[in-house]
């Protein structure tokens, strides 16, 4: 999908580079048993692009996208014996003193678009569709906050890699070429203590996160006592390269409930990448000295999926083999 087209017709679903948005909702469903229910997850799936259109076309400019991950076990159900390398469930971690939960899910939907109203109005339709085969486990509305800052006031998204360097750091490319043009999703509802972390000074919270709070400028912690959130969520390859995640982290809350929270959102070509950024943030570098921010936020839910491209996910839907795609290494071409 070329970026300017979005000018003139609907996102295709599954574009995993659609833009970041001012309204989204984090869908998580899980398939009940039977052949009836799954038969009707494929159904509605296979129906996903047409769904995007059929409700984005209202609006062009509020940019509906819709990505679907698929879990660990229902690729099983829907593919037995071909899956993406690296899926599993997510892995809960026991840091000390913070946890990580894994919790179901056996379907993500994240729907973003410029209007709240059309994100509600796909949910709508996409849950009238699957009707009694899915049950709800997570749904969160999330919304832009000012620049873009999460509700511990820090601008939450700048590190994010752009233009090419997106389909290299959340696509998968040749190294599994039956899934090129997929990508691994990790997704975690965290809540924040918001009076706790207000008691902090700003100072301090900025070392915590590893950026300056108005004007949002990196800070050199090389030297600091404790690594940033920044630091311990930067990834270095054993032959030195760094690996970037592409996020797309929403506040969300209900401040009559003193719920504030952020729904955090990782993409990536490679699993291991976000699980070796929470083994960092959860276990500490050096071992006990984990992420501070965790000291304030803590989170509810932590699961993982995989969001084939487009044509696989179409596959998936007809009950089709998973045939080995012609992507060129940038997974891009299996988006066509
Ligand atoms: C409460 C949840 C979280 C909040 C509020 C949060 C907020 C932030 C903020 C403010 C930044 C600095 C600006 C930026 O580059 O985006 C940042 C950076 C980053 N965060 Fe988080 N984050 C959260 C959870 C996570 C988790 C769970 C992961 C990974 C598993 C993660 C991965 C990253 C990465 C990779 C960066 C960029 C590091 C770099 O500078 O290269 N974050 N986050």
């Amino acid at each position: 999908m070329a970026g300017n087209s979005w000018e003139r017709v609907p996102i295709d679903a599954q574009s995993i580079e659609a833009p970041l948005s001012h309204a989204a909702i984090f869908l998580v469903l899980c398939v009940a048993d039977g052949a009836d229910a799954l038969n009707k997850a494929r159904s509605v799936l296979g129906g996903l692009d047409d769904l995007v259109k059929t409700v984005g076309f209202r609006d062009l400019s509020a940019r509906l996208s819709c990505i679907a991950g698929i879990g660990s076990d229902l690729w099983d159900r829907l593919a037995p014996g071909a899956r993406p390398h690296e899926l599993k469930p997510f892995t809960p971690i026991a840091g000390n003193p913070h946890h990580a939960p894994a919790t179901p899910g056996d379907l993500l939907f994240h729907i973003r678009a410029e209007r709240p109203d059309i994100c509600f109005e796909f949910e709508r339709i996409l849950l009238q569709s699957f009707g009694s085969s899915v049950t709800t486990a997570d749904e969160v509305t999330g919304f832009r906050y000012f620049d873009a800052r999460d509700l511990l006031g820090f601008v939450d998204g700048t590190a994010n890699p752009d233009g090419k360097d997106i389909a290299d750091s959340a696509l998968v490319g040749e190294e599994d070429a039956p899934f090129a043009g997929g990508s691994y999703v990790v997704v975690q509802k965290y809540l924040h203590n918001l009076d706790g972390w207000g008691s902090v000074p700003t100072p301090e919270q900025e070392a915590i996160i590893g950026r300056t709070k108005i004007d949002n400028i990196e800070l050199d912690d090389d030297d600091a006592p404790r690594k940033s959130h920044k630091s311990l969520a930067t990834i270095v390859d054993t032959d030195g390269t760094e690996r970037d995640i592409l996020r797309d982290n929403m506040p969300f809350g209900r401040a009559g409930h003193g719920e504030y929270g952020t729904y955090f959102i990782g993409y990536s070509r490679r699993l291991w990448v976000i699980e070796k950024m929470l083994e960092r943030m959860y276990v500490g570098d050096p071992v006990g000295s984990y992420d501070r921010l965790l000291d304030f936020s803590t989170p509810h839910t932590g699961t993982t999926f995989f969001a084939p491209s487009r044509r696989t996910l179409q596959a998936l839907a007809d009950g089709s083999p998973l045939a080995a795609s012609s992507a060129d290494g940038s997974g891009s071409t299996d988006n066509d």
